[in-house]
């Protein structure tokens, strides 16, 4: 029997982290260690980083620096790196940190067992390769009762190097799972309770396991018994194929909601960035997917302030947002990162750039709220996820993936219910069950 060991994991960046952490956490399972919340309790912490951003990777330095306290006040605490500033640094983590003993790239960590070996050796430990196995097939069995909501990986890396990102870099090369596994996977997931799966990729719409599309992989899922609602996410422009979008129209566990990023609405922008699609193209594309599902509410990604972005550049951009109408949106400054091809030019102004950032956010802020108090007196199906603040209250998403609060006593985490939207606050909706 092994000693039982605490393990802190805090989670930086995308979705895939989110589920990477969770699979790190079952590896480490099995050497004997169960998941805490108070990092001070525990045995090894192990922080799963983001390189997207300047902000984010030297959040990670910070949090290190925080550590030090701790590792003094008990010597035997192990700290560990995962994630993409890992890959992206490796070996330059432990220099620039004594106090790190592993450092694990995002496609290695089913090697974590061995690591930890090399660790109780009294060693550090650095694995940044990119190994030909699937990670994902070399962890073990997930077990118990799960939340009603999942993601499950089906394709990591990308290919498409646009000018401004690290990902290529971090992540790697596109690879797609095996379809055969990924129904096994949600299928064990629907077992354990699982209600609703949100297929994760960097880029998955480019999903190609063996001869299966993204949408095949979507029509096989949507037959599994149990298995309520559909979701994916992050989709490149250039990769919505016709079926994926005949799929939104005729699979009925497909949620009306797609992350769409465009990051800019100038075509000079577009093509510095290296995005190899038009303002024209996506407008026609959103035509296209609303055209299908008429009540799909989009969403999207973009970057303000990339070199040589001009004042018409950035009104390009806010036209295009009038144009379409989005749901919601993340925008970010634009952030020079290392080994890109923009880090090269010239930046703009930051002020210049941050105010164009206010400026979006607005923009977005209303489209927000216009499509929340769109849904007002609508009726929607809610799957709830956890009790809210107040006595018998439950908080869930909505198909269009608003958190709704709904009065609803007698109900359970898990269940879907059919619910009319009677407000609209913020950041979320409230609803009467019908
Ligand atoms: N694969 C996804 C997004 C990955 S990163 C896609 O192609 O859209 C998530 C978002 O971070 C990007 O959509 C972009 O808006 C933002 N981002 C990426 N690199 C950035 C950088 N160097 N500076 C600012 N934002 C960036
Ligand atoms: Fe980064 Fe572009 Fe790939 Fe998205 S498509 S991960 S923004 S390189
Ligand atoms: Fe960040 Fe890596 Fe995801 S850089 S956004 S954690 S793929």
């Amino acid at each position: 029997m092994t000693e039982v060991k605490k393990l802190f994991i805090k989670t930086y960046g995308c979705q895939m982290n989110v589920y990477d952490s969770e699979r790190m956490a079952e590896a480490l399972g099995a050497e004997g260690y169960v998941t805490t919340e108070i990092a001070e309790e525990a045995d090894m912490v192990l922080l799963n980083t983001c390189h997207i951003r300047e902000k984010a990777a030297e959040k990670v330095y910070s949090d290190l620096g925080r550590l030090k306290p701790l590792k003094a006040a008990k010597p035997d605490l192990k700290i560990g790196v995962a994630g993409c500033v890992a890959q992206a640094e490796g070996e330059e983590i432990l220099r620039r940190m004594p106090l790190v003993d592993l450092v694990v790239g995002p496609q290695a960590y089913h090697r974590l067992p061995q690591m930890m070996e090399k660790l109780g050796e009294g060693q550090r430990a650095v694995d940044t390769d990119f190994p030909p196995e699937d990670k994902f097939d070399h962890l073990p069995q997930r077990k118990g009762r799960a939340a009603p909501t999942a993601f499950l990986t089906v394709q990591e890396g990308c290919d498409k190097f646009c000018a401004f990102c690290v990902v290529p870099y971090t992540r790697g090369a596109e690879v797609s799972r095996d379809p055969a596994r990924l129904m096994a996977e949600a299928r064990a997931l629907v077992e354990r309770g699982v209600r609703e799966i949100t297929l994760l990729g960097q880029n998955v719409n480019a999903y190609h396991g063996q001869d299966w599309t993204l949408a095949r992989l979507v029509r096989e899922l949507a037959a599994i018994d149990g298995l309520d609602r559909i979701r994916y996410t992050t989709s490149h422009p250039n990769d919505m194929s016709d079926d994926l979008i005949a799929a939104h129209g005729d699979v009925e566990k497909l949620m009306p909601y797609l992350h769409l990023p465009v990051q800019s609405g100038s075509d000079r922008i577009l093509k510095a960035m290296n995005r190899k699609h038009t303002a024209e193209a996506y407008l026609r594309l959103v035509e296209r997917i609303r055209a299908a599902r008429p009540d799909i509410l989009l969403s999207s990604d973009f970057i303000v302030g990339f070199p040589g972005e001009t004042d018409a550049d950035f009104d390009a951009t806010m036209d295009l947002i009038r144009a379409v109408g989005f749901g919601a949106a993340f925008s970010f400054k634009y952030s020079a990162r290392p080994g890109t091809p923009a880090a090269e030019k010239t930046p703009i102004d930051g002020e210049l750039a941050d105010a164009r950032l206010q400026a979006l956010q607005a923009l977005i802020t209303d489209q927000q709220r216009a499509a929340q108090a769109a849904m007002v007196g609508r009726e929607v199906g809610v799957l709830y996820e956890k009790p809210g603040r107040l006595p018998g209250q439950m908080v869930g998403k909505s198909d269009h993936l608003h958190a709704v609060h709904v009065a609803d006593p007698e109900a359970k985490v898990g269940e879907l219910v059919r619910v009319r939207i009677t407000a609209s606050a913020p950041n979320s909706l409230a609803g009467a069950r019908l």
